[in-house]
């Protein structure tokens, strides 16, 4: 019997591939980077069993009607925006996920960017790579303290909860706004929910950290900014689409807020001509939320463990609820 064929979007780590390659006849985009074109995805897509996504891949009706073999779509990461669950539904798809395995190296780097920010470390290094360093000087590159101020979190699921207990470590006040209440987490970690506004008015630094949804499309806007403190960071480790760029542009540039740290943009790649990665109070990440070695590994594994079940008529392990 022919095994089934899968087709992976990028060039993944061959040894993470090992026990679905014991199942299934595996292919890959030969490059790491660079995403694999959407003709060749829809060349793949028409003969495959399954599919090994990245959020950059866009797994539509039009891609999904004319693969009819397919049965199981893993994307690699925890977010799924990328991927049109009705019509997977539609055409009987099992798509799956990665949660729970990025939960502590997303909450690690969220609060490294939220450092970064607050106190300019990349800036402090270009500055001295520029040449720029000719004395000490008591106010030089001073930025904001982050121990003792109020930190609101946006999005208090469970990337959201581990950002809290690091916050603590820090001494921080914690508020949270989330769909629903989080009484475990308020009790556990004395987080305090807050609707939106008042969490933007009251949070030194605000972490976004939603999924991407039609309700939290734009929720950063103009009016979000004007509510939130002069001093207020933004930082967002969620998805682009999340923040209307322009209005942060004009926050972060005629001071309505301090700064802001971005792990994500709405256009991505996002060129170095974009107006928010020339200004020194934005840090940017090219969206390496989940990017530690280790978890990308464990990201690559849980994929193919979830689509070798799949294709044996085994329930997933992590499949999102369409
Ligand atoms: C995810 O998994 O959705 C993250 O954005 C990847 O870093």
């Amino acid at each position: 019997m022919t095994k089934p064929y899968v087709y992976i979007t990028r060039k993944l780590d061959e040894a993470s591939l090992t026990p679905l390659k014991e199942v299934a006849h595996v292919e890959m985009w030969p490059s790491e980077d660079e995403p694999c074109p959407r003709e060749e995805l829809e060349t793949q897509a028409a003969k495959a069993d399954a599919l090994l996504t990245m959020l950059s891949d866009q797994i539509d009706e039009p891609l999904l009607s004319k693969a009819p073999n397919i049965k199981v779509v893993a994307n690699l990461a925890v977010g799924y925006d990328n991927i049109d669950l009705e019509a997977a539904k539609k055409h009987g798809i099992t798509v799956c996920h990665t949660p729970d395995v990025l939960t502590e190296s997303t909450a690690d780097l969220a609060f490294a960017l939220l450092m970064a920010s607050a106190r300019r470390i990349v800036e402090a290094s270009d500055w001295i790579k520029d040449g720029n360093w000719t004395g000490w000087g008591p106010l030089l590159l001073a930025g904001a303290d982050v121990h003792h101020k109020t930190l609101g979190i946006v999005g208090m699921g469970s990337i959201g909860t581990a950002l809290a207990k690091r916050a603590k470590g820090f001494n921080m006040n914690v508020l949270y706004h989330n769909r629903s209440r989080k009484p475990e987490a308020e009790a556990q970690l004395g987080v305090t929910y807050a609707a939106f506004e008042e969490l933007l008015k009251q949070s030194d630094f605000i972490v976004c950290l939603t999924p991407l949804t039609p309700e939290t499309k734009d929720m950063f806007n103009e009016k979000a900014f004007d509510l939130m403190k002069n001093s207020a960071y933004f930082i967002n480790v969620s998805r682009g689409q999340t923040v209307n760029e322009d209005a942060l542009y004009e926050a972060v540039t005629t001071g309505k807020i301090a700064g802001a740290g971005l792990d994500v943009f709405r256009q991505e790649p996002v060129s170095p001509s974009h107006p928010l990665t020339t200004l020194p109070n934005v840090t940017v990440l090219p969206h390496i939320g989940s990017a530690s070695v280790e978890t990308r590994k464990t990201m690559m594994r849980l994929c193919a463990e979830n689509i070798a079940l799949v294709l044996q008529d085994e329930p997933a392990k992590t499949p999102v609820r369409l």
